[in-house]
C-alpha cells in the first residue's frame, strides 16, 4: 500500500496536502484524518466531517494539464464503490457526479481540486466517508447514512486500503466507466436543477464516456451537462 500519513483532526486534508504539494510532496502522497474542522465540500459548501468519518486526500500529478477532474473523480466513485462492497457486501450506487449512496443515502462525497502554480500542476482527490458516526448532524441526518452497521476498526482500516488500492489500480488502468454507469442512480429519471438561476427539469437518458449526462426536456430538445457547470436534484432522493 501507499505510504499514508494519519491525523487526529485537520482542518481540512485537501488544504493540508495541498500545502505539502506545493513543498514537494510526491506523486502518490496520501494524508488522512479522523476528524476536518474546515472540511470542504463541491460548490464551496461545508462537508460536516465530525468523528466516525475517514477523510482522505491523494495527491496526484498528471503529466499534461487540463487533466479532466471530472473523470477523475468518477473514477473515485468507482473506487470507493468497489472497496465498499468487497469490504461490506452491500450493494452501492453513483449519484452523478461525486456521491456514493447506499439505500438511497449519502455516505460518500468526492471533492477533487486541481492547482496550477508556475511549472508545478496537481491534482488533490479528497473523499469524505461515513465509517460510523453514531449521530449525524440536522442539516444531513436525512440524507446521509453509514458504511458500517457497528463501529469496526479493523473493517474500517480494510476499507481504507482498499479504497486507496483500488484509487491507483484504476488510476493507472483508466478502466471505469462501466463500472460507473451500471451504479448510476440517475439514467432514466427526473432531475432538476439550475442554469442562470432558472430551475430547469429534464429526464435522463444516458451517461456517456466523459461522464456527461445525456438529458431531454419536455419539448424533447436533448442537450449534454457537465458537472462542472451543474449540479443536479433527483426527485426521489
Ligand atoms: C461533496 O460531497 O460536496 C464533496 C465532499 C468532499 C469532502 C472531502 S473530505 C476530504 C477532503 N477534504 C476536504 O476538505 N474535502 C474533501
Amino acid at each position: 500500500m501507499k505510504n499514508i500519513k494519519f491525523y487526529e483532526c485537520v482542518t481540512s486534508t485537501n488544504d493540508l496536502l495541498k500545502e505539502k504539494a506545493l513543498n514537494g510532496a510526491k506523486d502518490g502522497t496520501v494524508i488522512a484524518a479522523l476528524s476536518q474542522t474546515n472540511g470542504r465540500g463541491r460548490r464551496g459548501k461545508t462537508f460536516i466531517s465530525d468523528k466516525g468519518g475517514m477523510y482522505l486526500s491523494i495527491l496526484v500529478r498528471p503529466t499534461f494539464i487540463d487533466f479532466d477532474t471530472t473523470l477523475l473523480t468518477s473514477m473515485t466513485a468507482v473506487a470507493v464503490c468497489k472497496a465498499i462492497e468487497t469490504v461490506t457486501n452491500k450493494n452501492t450506487e453513483i449519484k452523478w457526479v461525486n456521491d456514493v449512496i447506499i439505500g438511497g443515502k449519502k455516505v460518500c462525497g468526492i471533492l477533487c481540486e486541481s492547482c496550477l502554480c508556475g511549472e508545478d500542476y496537481f491534482v488533490i482527490v479528497g473523499i469524505g466517508l461515513n465509517y460510523f458516526c453514531e449521530n449525524f448532524q440536522k442539516e444531513i441526518e436525512n440524507i446521509a447514512t453509514n458504511i458500517f452497521d457497528i463501529k469496526d476498526e479493523i473493517k474500517e482500516k480494510e476499507l481504507t486500503k482498499k479504497i486507496i488500492d483500488n484509487f491507483f489500480e484504476i488510476y493507472n488502468s483508466g478502466e471505469f466507466f462501466e463500472d460507473y454507469k451500471k451504479r448510476s442512480v440517475v439514467i432514466g429519471k427526473q432531475i432538476t436543477f439550475y442554469k442562470n438561476e432558472k430551475q430547469i427539469s429534464a429526464t435522463v437518458l444516458d451517461i456517456d464516456e466523459k461522464c456527461r449526462l445525456l438529458v431531454e426536456y419536455s419539448d424533447k430538445s436533448r442537450e449534454f451537462l457537465s458537472s462542472g457547470e451543474i449540479s443536479i436534484k433527483l426527485k426521489e432522493l
